[in-house]
Formats: structure tokens, C-alpha cells, sequence
């Protein structure tokens, strides 16, 4: 799948039981970040032994890792190519989310470990918080609640702009930036097509505010951008065209700092900046530096270099005209299992029965 992140999506329940079941048992998986309990009963059912450590220090990690068969994660374990090389009886690494950065693929693969992850899952909720960043940013909303906070009235300081007739950028037209998750979702409008609806999408969601929506990703081909009502452009147009520019790519060693001093030179002055993917994709210091002088109007960012933010970034995050979230894409009720949606409880769901299949 060229849009992946290096991770293979293999979330199917009905493989796990049909192919995996059997030869799960007695396979131990250590589980390092918090997850839903679904995650292990149905490891356990399976007869798989599981172990939850969260926080388990990287030294600690390399010790132990060797025990196991199977590790599922979250973004808060960093799984090195030093942790992977001990992994001597590992036959997979699940990611319970999206993102695969935080684990050494190339390694994982050099030493015949599959890394798994399981795209979709969040996607509603991250491509949700995208939109809640724009229209934020657009209208002060974050700002103007602090000043009131502070019992100030300050209406000219937090003149906003229309985002109707503004051209928002995308680059990376996946799951978030391009549609939500292939699971089923209802539109009132469409409840009598033949065809399962297609997913309101980062995209159409901004488009309905009366956006112009230009877009870059290396594969996705143009005729399909123009059926969505996006225009396909180069990166460099879609930087330079941009009053709203947001990233949905995974961070890769091609993306990362792909929104830098240079590239922001090239932008409308004036240009708004959405990063609800991962911190890195934007210079973090070019950034500041562009907030400082004006360049950039206003950015919101809910993805950091370090997380929790490290020292030096603070700088950035207490700018005025940045909107600053705590990594809170996935982070819904539904993506909590907290409501009938369980979006991330799918996720943990999704994770386990994967391992089994791996198994
Ligand atoms: P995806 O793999 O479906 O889409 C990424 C797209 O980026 C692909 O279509 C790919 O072709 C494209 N791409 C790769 N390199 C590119 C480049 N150089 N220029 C332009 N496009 C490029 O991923 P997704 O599920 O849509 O997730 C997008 C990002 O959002 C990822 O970084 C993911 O980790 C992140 N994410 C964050 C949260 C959160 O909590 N903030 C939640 C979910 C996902
Ligand atoms: C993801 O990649 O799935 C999101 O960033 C959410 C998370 O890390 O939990």
C-alpha cells in the first residue's frame, strides 16, 4: 500500500480466529503504553500470556524484551533498533494508533519482526480536531478565551478572518487529510444510496465552511484530487498557494522538517499552519521565528518534537498566535471506549486480534 507509514495494516478479526487462534497459545506479549482491556481479553482468550508494564525505562525494556513474543505499544514507547536487536523471539509489534514512527521498522523488518499498526481507527477524531484548530485559529477562539479568563474585553485585539473564500492546502492526502475510516458512518443525505457513503473528510468538512481546497500527496493521482473537489498541485504550489496550510503525512526522513525557513519564504504572507499529524514535520524554531516576524499569522499544533515538550519548545507553544494542543487528535470520548462509538477501543481491538493473526 503506497500510503502506509511502513506498517502493516492486517486488522482482521476473522483471520485471527480462523488462521491465528491456535497457534497463539502459550505466546507471551508484553503491552508498554496504557490500553483498553479489550486488548488483553482477547489476547488472553486466545491463551496468549500478557504482561502490562507502562513507563518500563528503555534500559529496563532491552532487559526484559527478550521474554516475549509479541509487544504492543502506543506513541509513548520508543522501540530503537538497540530494544528491536534483544527482541530475539519477537514475532510481531503491534501499534495500537496510526503512526509507526516511534518504532525502528527498518530494523524491525531486518530482523524478520512484522510492525503492525491500525489506520482508521482515530481517523474521525483526528480529522474532527483538525477542523476545531482551523476554525479556532481563524477566530482567535482559543485567545479570546483566555483574555476573558483574564477579565479583560478585548474585541479589536482578536479581529479574525472568514474562512469562506480562503484556500486551504493539504499536503498528504491519506485517511486524515483526504477521508475518515472505512468503518460505516451514516449521512442523513445519503441514507438512500445503493453504495456505502463516503466519509466526510478533512477536506469536505472544511469545504462546507467554503474553503478552496488545493492538495499534494506523491500518490494519489490527480483525476482522483479533482473528483473530491480538490485541486492536485505541486508541494511548492500548495505551500505558496496556501492561507491555511495543514500536514497529514506521516513523519518520514522525507517529511520531516518539510515546513522549514525556506519553505515558509515561499508562503503567502499572512498564512495560517496546521500540524495535527507529528512533531517534526514543521521546524519548530522556523516556526517561532516566522510567528515572531509576522510571516506567519497564526499556527495551531497538537503534535510536538519531544511529548512531553522539552525545554527549548516552550518558546514556541507560549507564542500568542499559537494554538497549542496536548496531542489530542485520538483523544475523544469514542476514541477512549467511553461512548457506543469506542473508536480507540477498536483500535485496542483491532491490535490484539492482528497479534493473534500474526501469531
Ligand atoms: P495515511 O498514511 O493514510 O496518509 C498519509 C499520506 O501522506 C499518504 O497518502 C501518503 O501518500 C502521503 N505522503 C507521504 N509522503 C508525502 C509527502 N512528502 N508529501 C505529501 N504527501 C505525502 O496517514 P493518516 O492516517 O492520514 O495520518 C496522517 C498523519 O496524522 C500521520 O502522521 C499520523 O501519525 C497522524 N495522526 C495523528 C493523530 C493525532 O492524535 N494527532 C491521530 C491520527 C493520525
Ligand atoms: C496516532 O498516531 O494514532 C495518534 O497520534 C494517536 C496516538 O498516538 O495515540
Amino acid at each position: 500500500n503506497p500510503s502506509s507509514n511502513g506498517a502493516m495494516d492486517v486488522t482482521s478479526p476473522k483471520r485471527a480466529r480462523t488462521q491465528g487462534g491456535a497457534s497463539a497459545k502459550g505466546k507471551k506479549v508484553l503491552i508498554s503504553d496504557p490500553i483498553e482491556q479489550v486488548c488483553v481479553d482477547i489476547l488472553q482468550k486466545a491463551g496468549v500470556v500478557v504482561d502490562c508494564k507502562s513507563k518500563v525505562p528503555p534500559a529496563e525494556l532491552k532487559k526484559i524484551i527478550g521474554e516475549y513474543d509479541g509487544l504492543i505499544v502506543r506513541s509513548g514507547t520508543t522501540v530503537t533498533a538497540e530494544i528491536i536487536e534483544s527482541a530475539h523471539k519477537m514475532t510481531a509489534i503491534g501499534r495500537a494508533g496510526t503512526g509507526v514512527d516511534n518504532i525502528d521498522c527498518v530494523a524491525a523488518t531486518k530482523k524478520g519482526i512484522i510492525v503492525m499498526n491500525t489506520p482508521g481507527g482515530n481517523t474521525v477524531s483526528a480529522a474532527e480536531h483538525t477542523c476545531a484548530l482551523i476554525a479556532s485559529l481563524a477566530r482567535n477562539v482559543a485567545q479570546g478565551d483566555a483574555s476573558m479568563k483574564a477579565r479583560k474585553w478585548d474585541r479589536k485585539k482578536y479581529m479574525g478572518v472568514e474562512l469562506s473564500g480562503k484556500t486551504l492546502g493539504v499536503l498528504g492526502l491519506g485517511r486524515v487529510g483526504r477521508e475518515a475510516t472505512s468503518s460505516s458512518f451514516s449521512c442523513p443525505l445519503l441514507l438512500f444510496s445503493s453504495s456505502p457513503p463516503s466519509p466526510p473528510p478533512v477536506i469536505s468538512r472544511m469545504q462546507s465552511y467554503g474553503m478552496d481546497v488545493i492538495g499534494y500527496d506523491p500518490f494519489f493521482p490527480p483525476d482522483a484530487s479533482r473528483k473530491l473537489n480538490i485541486e492536485p498541485v505541486s508541494a511548492a504550489d500548495c505551500m505558496a498557494r496556501a492561507d491555511f496550510l495543514t500536514v497529514h503525512v506521516p513523519l518520514l526522513d522525507d517529511t520531516k522538517d518539510m515546513i522549514n525557513k525556506t519553505s515558509i519564504a515561499t508562503m503567502k504572507p499572512g498564512v495560517r499552519i496546521i500540524n495535527c499529524a507529528r512533531g517534526g514535520i514543521i521546524n519548530e524554531a522556523d516556526l517561532l521565528a516566522a510567528l515572531q516576524s509576522g510571516h506567519v499569522a497564526g499556527a495551531a499544533v497538537d503534535v510536538f518534537e519531544s511529548e512531553p515538550p522539552a525545554e527549548h519548545e516552550w518558546a514556541l507553544i507560549e507564542h500568542p498566535k499559537l494554538v497549542a494542543t496536548p496531542h489530542l487528535g485520538a483523544s475523544t470520548l469514542e476514541a477512549q471506549g467511553a461512548s457506543t462509538l469506542e473508536a480507540q477501543g477498536k483500535v485496542a481491538e483491532e491490535i490484539a486480534n492482528s497479534l493473534v493473526a500474526a501469531f
